[in-house]
């Protein structure tokens, strides 16, 4: 497709058929460290880009002959909207991400769903905002902190982010700069490994060597438990830092977080999936009937509507498998199900009887309308 011809990105509503799906073209791309890499995207003329810092984007490739989603927060701002910034980590024997790091260049297009997603600044309110972040968690907090310190003067922001080394902080450059212009943007860093030639950029940007704990998230921002928190990491990480907040007896209720992690998931899916193709199994343990048109599968009450859609190669978009970025949503026609999670479904899409596909499995036989 020409690029002059690209279609203008719808991003109204919830992602979840394939016409929703559009065509950006990759402009530029930049390696933010060894292992991470910035791509910017735009649309084919001139456009603005509508969305809310923190949200995500899901990406629909083909990589040899497959469908392969996932989705990427986009660490642009739009208070800068003519463009959109992915910014990937590579992960040991991951699909997509080593497949756009090794593959996708200036001028290649990539199909994608609207951005959404509840972890954005829109959304969630705050006065003072305390953002935690570990390694490529860092993206969602670089959005809300361009658009905070591009649109308010005294935004009060206290950034701290954990990272293994100072060569692997992503966006410090630009960070740092943000620090030194902006009175009420305190950054810190945290750095496991310091090596004997590591200087620190700014002298406004404290930091600290090891691991965030409790004594040194108190040194480190003082006023922390007025802040509104925001925090996005590795899951062992923020596991441990829900511990130190709830030891520090902070108001959990302004703990707001963003999981990446689809890692097990996915891959217990796809173990799940390879046992699903022996039929004898399936059979031996089914307890309910899924039927999709003329389509029918035996589930277990332990099997999601996912695995079942997926079983029968019915089209399906789904990138997080874990009930964060909406893209598998279906609706159910028929039938009885239960759900881990409804997230990006409206009110009015639960009242209609949409479901998360990747998070709901069936509690009688059900009949499934893919839309
Ligand atoms: C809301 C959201 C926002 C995100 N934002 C970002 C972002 O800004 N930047 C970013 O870099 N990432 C982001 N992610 C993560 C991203 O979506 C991908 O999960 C990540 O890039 C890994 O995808 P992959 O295809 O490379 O790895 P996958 O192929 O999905 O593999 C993941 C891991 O599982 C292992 N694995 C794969 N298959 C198996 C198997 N059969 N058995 C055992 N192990 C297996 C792999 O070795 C790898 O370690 C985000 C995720 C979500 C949900
Ligand atoms: S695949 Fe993301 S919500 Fe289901």
């Amino acid at each position: 497709m020409n690029i002059n011809t690209l279609p203008n990105i719808t991003l109204s509503s919830t992602p979840t058929r394939q016409d929703s799906l559009s065509q950006l073209v990759c402009v530029e791309r930049w390696n933010e460290t060894a292992d991470v890499v910035s791509f910017r995207f735009q649309a084919g003329e001139p456009m603005k880009f509508d969305y809310k810092p923190g949200q995500f984007m899901t990406l629909v490739l083909d990589i040899n002959g497959e469908q392969a989603c996932r989705s990427y927060t986009l660490s642009s701002t739009p208070s800068r909207p003519y463009s959109l910034m992915l910014t990937i980590k590579r992960v040991e024997g991951g699909l997509v991400s080593n497949y756009l790091i090794d593959h996708l260049q200036p001028g290649q297009m990539v199909r994608v769903l609207p951005p959404t997603g509840q972890f954005n600044l829109f959304d969630i309110s705050a006065q003072k905002y305390l953002f935690l972040s570990a390694g490529c968690g860092i993206t969602p907090m670089y959005s809300m902190s361009r658009y905070l310190t591009d649109t308010q003067m005294n935004a009060d922001i206290a950034f701290v982010h954990s990272a293994r080394t100072q060569a692997d902080i992503i966006f410090k450059t630009s960070l740092e700069t943000m620090a030194t212009r902006h009175r009420d943007f305190k950054l810190r860093y945290i750095v496991e490994n310091v090596t004997t030639d590591t200087v620190w950029h700014t002298e406004e940007t404290l930091h600290d060597i090891g691991r965030l704990s409790a004594n040194n998230l108190r040194d480190l921002v003082p006023d922390f438990a007025e802040r509104t928190v925001f925090l996005c990491g590795p899951e062992p990480y923020m596991q441990a830092v829900k511990k130190i907040l709830t030891d520090l007896n902070f108001d959990m209720s302004k703990l707001y977080h963003e999981s990446f992690a689809t890692a097990v998931k996915e891959a217990q899916s796809r173990v799940k999936q390879a046992e699903m193709q022996s039929a004898n199994q399936v059979n031996a343990s089914a307890s309910f009937m899924l039927s999709i048109g003329d389509k029918k599968r035996a589930l277990t009450a332990e099997q999601t509507l996912l695995e079942g859609i997926e079983a029968e190669g019915l089209p399906i978009i789904a990138a997080c498998r874990s009930g964060v970025c909406g893209a598998c949503k279906c609706q159910v026609l028929e039938g009885e199900t239960e759900s881990t999670s409804s997230m990006t479904l409206t009110p009015a899409d639960i009242d209609a009887g949409y479901v998360l596909a990747c998070s709901t499995k069936l509690k009688s036989d059900v009949t499934l309308s893919l839309g």
